[in-house]
């Protein structure tokens, strides 16, 4: 039998060398058609810009371009309705030159002369890589405005800050939200160096030797938007780099992500009590009745796990891989594809719950310990003229006394401090004030309303900043 004629084998493409058709167990193995299907826009593009370029090398006439333009178009009306469940194809290289032949006839087939696959899957990967570098920065986009606004409505609002999460320094809340926002703007410059990454343009590769026919690459990247041609046939179809750089950048931002949705879990809770996110990004309990549980932050915080696996999967893959294009190929696209997919999910929702957060002042309030100030204590004494070892090691004393006395660090009385060093003659009190504490770190990165208000304006800047 012609197991080709039974469909699904795509022997089609190469069946001529072949005795025998595909067994029954391979086709589902070698089918990547569920995967790449969502490539057809982009295989279409690829495809009329390789048509236009065979017709500029003599390979086409003019009437056989404008009837394979005029096929592709209605292969395109046909796949906008959706890819149909039961095509047999192997790939969507395969599905878009079947569906061609169905409208146009044998002509069809003149299309893939001096492609192979290999440069075609290359190249459409990477337009569809241009395009979501660009949508991915839009959505990180979003999650750092949202940030800011936090920022905004955390000017005034002073919090405990945290180094091993133990009460350390106050800062704003604005301060704590953008620190935050600043590590997602170094995963846009990361995305957007993916995209220009993905920018090169590996169409006229062939197989692996190139192309014997005269098409001019120039005009087929200017046409498809590349920025630059591969200068290698070889490596260009086998090149991923851009790819695992976006798979990379996926990871970092899925980590970013993860540690800004630990802080909401944590600061959302009763214990924290710091803030609360919006009732739309909680869901409740079905059996304990009071439950407001912080699901978005907690789903966010677990897809880092799922985004460094796709890391670690396709730089797996490719590892080891020998030279030229080979079929391990084919699977890098399952970890791009969720990467960005999952990364498509999780942003809008967490923006959304940003938007939605406010800050708990009261409960804010209660939690901020004066230990907070210890050393601004110190400090207070180094500008007394006390070294500075020597003062850390005289508040450490008051803060040990104030615990055994059962008492906060501010209720300590007046002759203890005296006790302990002469520079604490006046003015004690005014160290207990955390507005003071919080204006004094001026310096540009630092706490004060000027510094903080600086910061914002800098990240408004950075987040209006059009793509390069
Ligand atoms: N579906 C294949 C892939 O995604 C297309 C390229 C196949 N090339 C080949 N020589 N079999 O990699």
């Amino acid at each position: 039998m012609d197991r080709d004629a039974a469909g699904g084998t795509g022997s089609g493409l190469w069946g001529g060398r072949f005795g025998q058709g595909m067994a029954p167990e391979m086709i589902p193995l070698n089918r990547s058609l569920g995967v790449d299907g969502r490539l057809w826009k982009e295989d279409l593009e690829g495809s009329r810009a390789w048509a236009r370029a065979l017709q500029s090398a003599g390979v086409l006439q003019d009437d056989e371009l404008t009837e394979i333009l005029a096929g592709l178009d209605r292969v395109e009306s046909r796949l906008a309705e959706g890819i149909p469940t039961d095509a047999p194809d192997e790939d969507i290289h395969t599905l878009v030159e079947r569906m061609l032949g169905e409208e146009i006839g044998e002509l069809a087939g003149k299309l893939h002369t001096g492609r192979s696959r290999n440069d075609q899957v290359a190249t459409d990967l990477r337009l569809w890589g241009m395009k979501a570098a660009a949508r991915l920065d839009d959505h990180l986009n979003e999650v750092v405005g949202s940030l800011i606004e936090l920022a905004e409505r955390g000017v005034e609002v002073i919090l405990p800050g945290y180094t091993h999460l133990q009460q350390a320094q106050p800062v704003r809340a604005a301060h704590w939200a953008l620190s935050h926002a600043w590590p997602l703007l170094r995963d846009r410059e990361r995305v957007r160096s993916a995209g220009r990454a993905a920018g090169v343009l590996p169409l006229g590769s062939g197989a692996l030797a190139g192309c014997p026919f005269p098409v001019d690459r120039e005009i087929l990247r200017r046409e498809l938007g590349f920025r630059a041609l591969s200068e290698n046939s070889m490596d260009a179809v086998s090149d991923r780099d851009w790819s695992v750089e976006l798979v990379f950048a996926g990871a970092l931002i899925g980590i970013h992500v993860s540690r800004l949705g630990e802080d909401l879990v944590l600061f959302s809770s009763r214990e924290f009590g710091l803030l609360q996110i919006g009732e739309g990004f909680a869901t409740g309990s079905s059996l304990m009745p009071q439950k407001r549980n912080p699901d978005v932050a907690e789903l966010a915080r677990a897809k880092a796990g799922r985004l460094q696996g796709n890391l670690t999967g396709l730089m797996t893959l490719l590892k080891g891989l020998p030279t030229g294009y080979n079929r391990d190929l084919q699977e890098e696209k399952i970890s791009l594809f969720d990467t960005v997919d999952t990364l498509e999910l999780t942003l809008p929702a967490l923006a959304g719950a940003i938007d939605d957060t406010v800050f708990r002042e009261d409960a804010i309030a209660e939690a901020l310990n004066p230990e907070l100030l210890a050393t601004d204590l110190a400090d207070h004494l180094v500008r007394a003229g006390v070294p500075f070892r020597r003062s850390h090691d005289i508040v450490g004393r008051l803060v040990r006394e104030a615990e055994s006395r059962g008492m906060p660090l501010s209720e300590l009385p007046e002759e203890v401090f005296r006790e302990a060093s002469e520079a604490f003659t006046e003015g004690v009190e005014s160290i207990f004030d955390w507005e003071r504490s919080v204006e004094a770190r001026d310096l540009p990165g630092g706490t004060s309303r000027l510094a903080v208000q600086t910061q914002i304006q800098k990240a408004r800047q950075r987040v209006s900043e059009a793509p390069s």
